[in-house]
């Protein structure tokens, strides 16, 4: 086993909250040791047609953290999601906890800055998030030692957590019946993502995978919960002895069929802003829609 950073063997506790809007699976994971914990990936709800944002998942998981008494010391952002909205700005008004990201973040910003023709006052340098996390760097939940990876392919800013014998994989994989994510979006490399998918599946076998995304194929129940050994296994996109060139090819051939995701144009403006709604020039909210522009 490679070295890693971290204690492998410590074992956080998971409660995960599916987004039945988004399909997303946002996550509390505590130290076993403390009363602190972090948030990965949460959702704000947003009624796109009719421009209205609410806040019922991230209440749900606000209304969690205080029941069981917990401090919230992380909200962490696995990547600048494009089919949901990131509700990490109004989670730590009311909780505390610091946001972080992937440092590649600046890069995911100078692209999208370009495509929504964002001002001058769009900073392209993170500075938005509290903490930009560099390949291997860590950080801790209480306790709890955890360390960011850098896995790129599906946006170039994702990273995967790993908190003790958990690891919060963004896009990187899906359960071994859902495969993979694309890699077709402005930046994206299916290259990049097969390389970075086998970092994950480098951590011992027995480490447990929480999904950002479950779409339930061929009917079955949403999961979100696997371990390497069962996409080393059997996921259907990487598992076995598939090879980087037929992934590429594989996965070329897919993303190009695949529509946009609902929300990405919302969701980008949102979460490279680490989850802060753009306002015009008299300070209300407002959304631009690019036409012709991704
Ligand atoms: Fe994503």
């Amino acid at each position: 086993m490679t070295a890693y950073p971290v204690d492998l063997t410590v074992r956080p506790d998971v409660e995960a909250f599916f987004d039945p809007a988004t399909n997303t699976i946002s996550y509390i994971v505590k130290d076993p040791g403390s009363d602190a914990c972090a948030i990965v990936d949460s959702v704000m709800d947003i009624d796109y047609a009719a421009g209205r944002i609410t806040y019922e998942h991230a209440d749900r998981m606000i209304a969690r953290v205080q029941e069981r008494g917990l401090r919230l010391d992380w909200i962490i952002e696995t990547h600048v999601h494009a089919d949901h909205l990131s509700a990490a700005p109004y989670i730590q008004e009311r909780l505390g906890g610091r946001i972080g990201i992937g440092a590649k973040i600046r890069v995911v910003q100078d692209t999208f800055g370009k495509v929504f023709n964002e001002g001058t006052e769009f900073q392209r340098d993170g500075s938005q998030f509290d903490a930009l996390f560099e390949d291997g760097d860590t950080y801790m939940i209480g306790g709890m030692r955890a360390f960011a990876m850098d896995t790129p392919g599906h946006t170039p800013a994702c990273m995967v957590h790993v908190m003790g014998d958990a690891a919060f994989v963004g896009d990187t994989l899906f359960m071994p019946d859902g495969g993979s994510a694309r890699a077709d979006f402005p930046g994206g490399d299916a290259g990049q993502l097969y390389d970075s998918i086998q970092k994950v599946l480098a951590l011992p076998d027995e480490t447990r995978l929480f999904m950002c995304h479950d779409y339930g194929p061929n009917g079955r129940d949403i999961q979100w919960e696997t371990t390497v050994g069962e996409e080393k296994a059997h996921n259907i996109h990487v598992g076995r002895d598939r090879t980087k060139e037929e992934f590429v090819a594989f996965r070329t051939e897919r993303d190009a069929q695949l529509a946009m995701p609902r929300l990405i144009i919302p969701s980008l403006q949102v979460n490279m802003r680490a989850g802060e709604v753009p306002t015009d020039k008299d300070g209300r909210p407002m959304l631009k829609v690019p036409l012709n522009g991704l």
